[in-house]
């Protein structure tokens, strides 16, 4: 507490910061952190890592995805929060600013704010599938032991275009009621109350997963390696991921550094919230596999795992229908950080370059969202025979975003701070004009972000585009 009481004075030097004009911003080191975990812990951790790491053979993937974080999604995270705090705007007026004159790299930021869209658009609605599973397992009728009768109650939501635009909206509705109430007293006070919520639900789940019979295989699965299972494209799947996962390469990290406080310690803060996140994600692995093995269910479903396979499993355990419960309100808490991380990318967009009230513009973005979000959302149903490149809309948002505007948007951020705004200002933003003892640690830093990430970076793109 005390530490939060004497970091309370960040806010006015933000203000100060910004011209003198009252921003609003993260008001503790903690809800800095709690935000900005927030943002990263998401259904990625709990609908995309298990399923992806179920389909690449276990902890081989884990350890690749690992050594990618490291590389590539941390120092990304760092590079977008000290630029956002440098300038303390959004992301595409950041980068205008921080760049200079007539060099277009305010794209990257514009990339940010579209890629920024096309993630919610499926994201609210595998969020909207969450929230229905939370209201469905409460009611009850929906458990069963018997994977064929847990896959027809999926297919009966997804392909019900009613109910899934319903759930959406159910979302929108949440999400944009939350950043009306601001940055402080909307994204920080919620995260900072479902953060602890979250890791206790998890570590719940896990221990009641691992004490079923059976379990040490599933534990063995996440923990013991099989290098002849990674691939060349086990290795870009993992980059792609970190991407995803550390909400990076889309001005979501730029967006919310213009809201870090000026003390904040920039490396620091992103490392814990990169091992934190981790963390999670282990946990979650923990919560599910070990209870998939237990009951012989299949490891690799890939997506439908959350919501086929873990019903099934849920039915087949004591106590299955309150653990249920639980691990879907769990998701839900998860999936909240994440999309209000999302959605303030355009909303500060528009509040502060078109000059548009907050609360008007979370109304614009939630509708603009509605409108594109429908696409994905009957991308099983109405929309279902629609295809555009082979894939249905749902698809082709998840696809693009990961694969290939993620990836660029980060590419030229790594390239942007490596090349353009350089090491004297690096080393200044990162040391708070040297205040932090970590100068060894920034030249390190330095060297990744301006050589070994956009190489990775490239490699990442050009598979994605499947040119390599
Ligand atoms: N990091 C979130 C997750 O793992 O679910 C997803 C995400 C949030 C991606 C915010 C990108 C973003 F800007």
């Amino acid at each position: 507490m005390e530490l939060e009481h004497e970091l309370e004075s960040g806010k006015a030097k933000d203000a100060a910061a910004s011209g003198g004009k009252q921003r609003d911003g993260f008001t503790t080191a903690l809800g800095v952190i709690a935000a900005t975990l927030g943002s990263a812990v998401g259904l990625g951790n709990i609908w995309k890592f298990p399923s992806i790491t179920g389909q690449n053979g276990g902890a081989a993937f884990i350890i690749v995805y690992l050594i990618s974080t490291l590389l590539v999604g941390l120092p990304v995270m760092i590079t977008e929060q000290m630029l956002g705090r440098k300038a303390r705007k959004d992301a595409i007026s950041t980068l205008r600013e921080l760049a200079p004159k007539k060099q277009p790299w305010w794209l990257a930021g514009a990339a940010g704010v579209l890629a920024a869209f096309l993630i919610m658009a499926f994201y609210t609605e595998v969020a909207g599938w969450v929230f229905a599973y939370i209201y469905k397992s409460v009611v009850g009728g929906f458990l069963s032991t018997d994977p064929a009768v847990t896959s027809q109650a999926f297919v009966d939501l997804i392909t019900n275009p009613m109910q899934s635009l319903l759930w959406q909206w159910v979302v929108l509705v949440v999400i944009g009621a939350i950043l009306m109430m601001g940055v402080s007293k909307g994204i920080e006070a919620t995260t900072k109350r479902l953060m602890p919520i979250l890791f206790l639900l998890l570590v719940a789940i896990g221990i009641r997963s691992l004490t079923l019979e059976g379990a040490g295989e599933g534990l063995r699965f996440l923990l013991q390696p099989d290098f002849s299972k990674v691939t060349w494209t086990t290795v870009l799947v993992a980059m792609g991921l970190a991407f995803f996962k550390l909400s990076t390469g889309m001005g979501t990290m730029i967006t919310y550094g213009s809201y870090f406080r000026e003390e904040q310690n920039i490396p620091g803060t992103a490392t814990k919230v990169m091992l934190a996140d981790l963390l999670v994600s282990m946990l979650a692995g923990i919560a599910i596999f070990p209870a998939v093995f237990a009951f012989g269910f299949e490891v690799d479903a890939g997506p439908s795992l959350l919501f086929i396979t873990i019903p099934a499993v849920f039915a087949s355990m004591p106590l299955g229908n309150i653990f249920m419960v639980l691990f879907f309100i769990l998701a839900g808490i998860a999936a909240t950080g994440a999309m209000l991380s999302l959605l303030e990318v355009p909303v500060a967009f528009i509040n502060e370059k078109m000059h548009i009230s907050r609360p008007v513009a979370t109304v614009i973005t939630v509708v603009l969202l509605a409108l594109i979000g429908s696409t994905a959302a009957l991308s099983s149903s109405t929309l279902a025979d629609v295809k555009v490149f082979g894939f249905t809309f749902f698809d082709l948002f998840d696809y693009t975003t990961s694969n290939i505007l993620l990836p660029v948007g980060g590419l030229f951020i790594a390239l942007f701070a490596g090349w353009v705004w350089g090491k004297d200002r690096i080393v200044d933003a990162l040391t708070n004009s040297g205040a932090l003892k970590n100068e060894w640690v920034v030249k390190a830093f330095y060297v990744v972000i301006k050589f070994v990430t956009p190489v990775l970076l490239i490699l990442v793109l050009l598979r994605g585009l499947s040119i390599i």
